[in-house]
C-alpha cells in the first residue's frame, strides 16, 4: 500500500508513532523491539519525533534493539561521515537506548573478515527473533539499503560496490566524490524481506522518478525497490511531492 501525506512533517511523525505504538505495546507484555534503522535525510524527523517522544512523552527504548542497514567501507565510527556518527547526533545520543543493544555494521574489519562479520550480523538479527519493522529510505538508483541495481532479490549482509550515482548523491558529505569509500556493507534485500513489516519513505521532487519506478516499475534486479511491490507487509510512506509521478 501507498501512502501519501502532504508534507514529509506529517509523515514523519505518523512512523515515528507507529514505531512508539509497537515499542509500547511490546513492551507492556515485557517484549523487545527489534528496529531496523537507516542513515541519510529521510529518516531524520522520524528521530527527531522519537527523541520529542521521549523526553517529552516518557518513550522509553531500555527494551529496544536495533540494526542499521548499512555502512561505509572502510569507515572509522568517529568520522564525521560514518553512520555511526550519523546515529549517534540524529538518535542514539538523545535516548535512553542500551548502547549494547545498537548494532551498525563495522567499516574497521579487514576486507578478508567481512564475510564471517556479514554471517554473524544475519544470525544477531535472527537470534532478537528477526526485525519487528524495517524503515527504508531510497536512493535515487533505486537502492534499498546499499543494495544497488543487480542486486538479487534473496540476497544477504555482504560488501558492495556503491553505483557511482549513489557516489556522487554522497559527495557533498565527504568534500568531493573523489572521497566517497567505494564500497559498503550493507544488510541484502533478503535480509530486509524479513522482517516482520517495512517501511520505506520518500520525500521531495528529486525521489518523484524513482519513486514511480519503485511502486508502478516492472519487478526488476535494474531498480532492487521494486522488489517491495512483491510483499503486502510493505508500506510506502510519501508526501505529495515524492508521489507527483505515480498515476
Ligand atoms: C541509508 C540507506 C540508503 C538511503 C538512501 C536515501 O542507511 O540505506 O538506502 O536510505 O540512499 O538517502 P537519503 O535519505 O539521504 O535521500
Amino acid at each position: 500500500p501507498v501512502t501519501v501525506f502532504p508534507d514529509s512533517i506529517a509523515a514523519s511523525n505518523s512512523v515515528a508513532a507507529r514505531i512508539a505504538a509497537l515499542i509500547r505495546d511490546k513492551q507492556s507484555r515485557g517484549e523487545t523491539t527489534v528496529l531496523g534503522l537507516a542513515t541519510g535525510a529521510t529518516p531524520v524527523k522520524v528521530y527527531k519525533e522519537l527523541i520529542r517522544l521521549h523526553k517529552e512523552e516518557g518513550l522509553s527504548f531500555k527494551n529496544v534493539v536495533t540494526f542499521n542497514l548499512d555502512e561505509y567501507f572502510p569507515m572509522q565510527p568517529n568520522a564525521e561521515q560514518s553512520y555511526v556518527t550519523f546515529m549517534k547526533q540524529q538518535l542514539f545520543d538523545h535516548i535512553d537506548i542500551d548502547p549494547a543493544n545498537i548494532h551498525i555494521p563495522d567499516g574497521t574489519l579487514a576486507e578478508a573478515d567481512v564475510a564471517q562479520f556479514c554471517i554473524n550480523y544475519e544470525q544477531k538479527i535472527n537470534s532478537y527473533g528477526g526485525l519487528d519493522l524495517q524503515i527504508l529510505g531510497i536512493g535515487r538508483t533505486g537502492h534499498i539499503g546499499f543494495n544497488e541495481p543487480g542486486s538479487a532479490p534473496n540476497s544477504g549482509t555482504r560488501l558492495v560496490t556503491l553505483d557511482d550515482l549513489t557516489r556522487r548523491d554522497a559527495s557533498r558529505d565527504f568534500g568531493g566524490k573523489e572521497n566517497v569509500p567505494t564500497k559498503a556493507i550493507t544488510m541484502g534485500v533478503g535480509t530486509i524481506f524479513k522482517a516482520r513489516e517495512i517501511i520505506l519513505m520518500a520525500w521531495n521532487l528529486k525521489k518523484a522518478s524513482i519513486i514511480k519506478k519503485a511502486v508502478e516499475g516492472s519487478v526488476s534486479s535494474e531498480v532492487p525497490a521494486t522488489y517491495l511491490q512483491l510483499s503486502d507487509k510493505v508500506e510506502f510512506i510519501l508526501d505529495q511531492d515524492a508521489a507527483a509521478e505515480l498515476t
